[in-house]
């Protein structure tokens, strides 16, 4: 991949406006800063550095430039959100090197694309002829609207073998492309016919409203009641989610996301009322899945059976967001029902009735889990949970509460993820780092964060107590980056406050320990001026960049070690490029 178009790209794209289309920010001390898209929290530790043109979260440590964000908030590859952020900007992407192997899957994506626009126009108008009498009858026993209907997409496949096949072939593509495309099935004999007949049809889309597959609902005898496509170059089981596209801008207002398991459900949901919604799509919630809601909604509320298997999945489910750091909220519907049938008969008031009744998602995980697991399956649970998470904070946050929640001590549970060494060692070596941090903020009386000693500390120490010597500085240690460089939660909380709130309010509000060192440090400490302050200066400057090195060289070890494990050999080759470009003037410099 041509650097210079990255470049170009990062440039000539704004990262506050971008960032601004999924985040409410304001601005504060020459960044911008709003409530993080990628956790759950009540106060704004999401900061974007136009300047800079990166932005930072100091609650759950996400970071990076415009692509990285674009990405991540969309869902998207690399090359997906290069193209779709070079298309808003205007950039010519032949500036690329060509990868005909690139090209190649592009080309196949982009006909299965078109294969499934002809098809959901085909089954659509379908619905409103008299081969979709049946199915539009079918809507109605339902109850759904026609402004729902029409909202989803939703078609109707005649009971005909080749109906769509004659509509693909007739527009120019091959039986064979049907079958690629997942829109087609072929026999044993080599017998090409439509995948979805006499069903009721449920366009699956993807973010940017495009159809990638379709669920289909038997509407009069026949098996099985729900088919859906399979996997193909533009649709992989267990990635999206029904009802997504329609659902996103809701969910970024609300902040909330109801996920259940139907695609009536979702309609009934949207009908009434609860726009915010979607559905899982007849797999098991994935970590994809999370992922992609956690890009926007802080909260999931889950709404699942109140039979046994419902239970134990609200319980895999609810873990799974935990681990994200996105809170959640579980629904169990009571027996017989689902969400779909509960507000055909109750309305809204039926479900709200649920709603009120819905347990925390930790809360939930804890019960069940101290009342369905035996002692044994207790501690591994609960080590097995902690290992899951690849953040300090988070891990700092669930800690007591699992202790607490399932009657461990809290020490014992420490010591079980440091000894059972997959433990809490999520992001690689680091275990060791995580358990120190984590020791050090539950350790505090009524979990104040306390301070620790320790080299990190030191150097947090130094910064903090520069910036309170110096506060002139705070802006341009902000510019500088020193937010990432920070190690600890206790420098991390007070610079961040240091460098967006007034400095005396700062100076007013701080706990007794931490006025004492700002005493200190003003009392004292040497006040340096001239060359001396200079001098000081260059060395906080150089010590910062070199933790930025650090930290990029962190990212690009694990893209590494993501790339190798998905065999991904271009992009190995790319990131193994860039580790040496970061250690080359390094060495230089020693
Ligand atoms: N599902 C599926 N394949 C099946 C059965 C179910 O993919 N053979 C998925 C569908 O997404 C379905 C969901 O699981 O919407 C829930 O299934 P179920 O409870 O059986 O159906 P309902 O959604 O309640 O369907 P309906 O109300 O139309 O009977
Ligand atoms: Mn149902």
């Amino acid at each position: 991949m041509d650097n210079q178009v990255i470049q170009t790209l990062k440039q000539r794209v704004n990262i506050v406006d971008v960032v601004r289309r999924y985040v409410a920010l304001r601005p504060a001390s020459g960044r911008h800063v709003g409530l993080c898209p990628f956790h759950q929290e009540k106060t704004a530790s999401f900061s974007v550095n136009e300047a800079e043109g990166f932005y930072y979260c100091f609650g759950c440590q996400a970071g990076g430039d415009v692509l990285d964000f674009y990405m991540r908030i969309n869902g998207l590859e690399f090359k997906e959100a290069l193209k779709q952020l070079a298309e808003e900007a205007g950039i010519e992407l032949k500036e690329f090197r060509p990868d005909p192997e690139f090209d190649e899957r592009q080309k196949l994506k982009k006909q299965c694309l078109d294969m499934h626009a002809q098809a959901q126009e085909y089954y659509r108008r379908n619905l409103n002829q008299v081969t979709g009498d049946v199915a539009r009858g079918y809507l109605r026993k339902r109850g759904t609207s026609p402004e729902i209907s029409t909202a989803f997409g939703l078609g109707a496949s005649p009971d005909d073998w080749h109906g769509l096949m004659n509509h693909l072939v007739a527009r120019g593509f091959t039986p064979e492309q049907g079958v690629l495309a997942g829109l087609l099935s072929k026999n044993e004999k080599g017998n090409i016919y439509d995948r979805f007949r006499g069903r009721l049809i449920f366009p699956i889309q993807n973010l940017s409203g495009q159809v990638i597959a379709f669920g289909g609902r038997i509407i009069t005898e026949g098996e099985p009641k729900y088919l859906n496509s399979s996997d193909t170059p533009i649709y992989k089981k267990g990635e999206h989610l029904y009802g997504l596209h329609q659902a996103r801008q809701a969910m970024t207002r609300s902040k909330r996301a109801i996920l259940t398991e139907g695609y009536m459900d979702v309609l009934s949901l949207a009908q009434f009322g609860y726009a915010d919604s979607c559905g899982v799509l007849g797999t098991a919630l994935t970590q994809d899945q999370v992922k992609r809601l956690a890009g926007f909604c802080s909260r999931i509320d889950l709404i699942f059976d109140g039979d046994g298997a419902g239970r134990k999945a609200a319980l895999r489910s609810a873990e799974m967001i935990l681990h994200q750091g996105v809170g959640c909220q579980v629904l169990l519907m009571p027996d017989g029902e689902d969400v779909d049938s509960l507000l055909q008969t109750k309305g809204r008031e039926g479900l709200e009735a649920c709603f009120e009744k819905a347990a925390d998602g930790l809360d939930y995980c804890l019960e069940t889990v101290r009342k369905d697991f035996a002692p044994r399956e207790i501690v591994a649970w609960a080590t097995g949970f902690l290992g899951h998470l690849s953040d300090n904070a988070l891990r700092a946050y669930y800690l007591p509460r699992l202790a607490d929640g399932l009657g461990l001590s809290e020490a014992d549970l420490r010591r079980q993820g440091g000894a059972s060494g997959a433990g809490f060692g999520v992001s690689g070596g680091h275990a060791g780092g995580a358990m120190r941090q984590e020791a050090r903020i539950s350790a505090g009386p009524s979990g104040r964060t306390r301070r620790s000693v320790g080299s990190d500390d030191a150097n947090d120490r130094k910064f903090i107590e520069f910036s309170i010597q110096y506060p002139d500085y705070i802006p341009h240690l902000a510019k500088r980056g020193l937010w990432n460089a920070l190690s600890t939660d206790w420098g991390k909380t007070l610079w961040q406050r240091l460098s967006l709130e007034p400095f005396e309010d700062v100076a007013a509000s701080l706990g007794e320990e931490d006025a004492k060192m700002w005493r200190d440090a003003i009392e004292k400490h040497p006040q340096l001026a001239g060359e001396e302050l200079e001098e000081h200066w260059d060395s906080l400057c150089t010590w910062i960049d070199k933790q930025h090195k650090e930290m990029r060289r962190r990212e690009l070890m694990q893209r590494l070690a993501e790339y190798s494990s998905s065999g991904d050999v271009d992009e190995v080759k790319k990131v193994q490029l860039a580790i040496q470009a970061l250690n080359a003037p390094s060495r230089e410099e020693e």
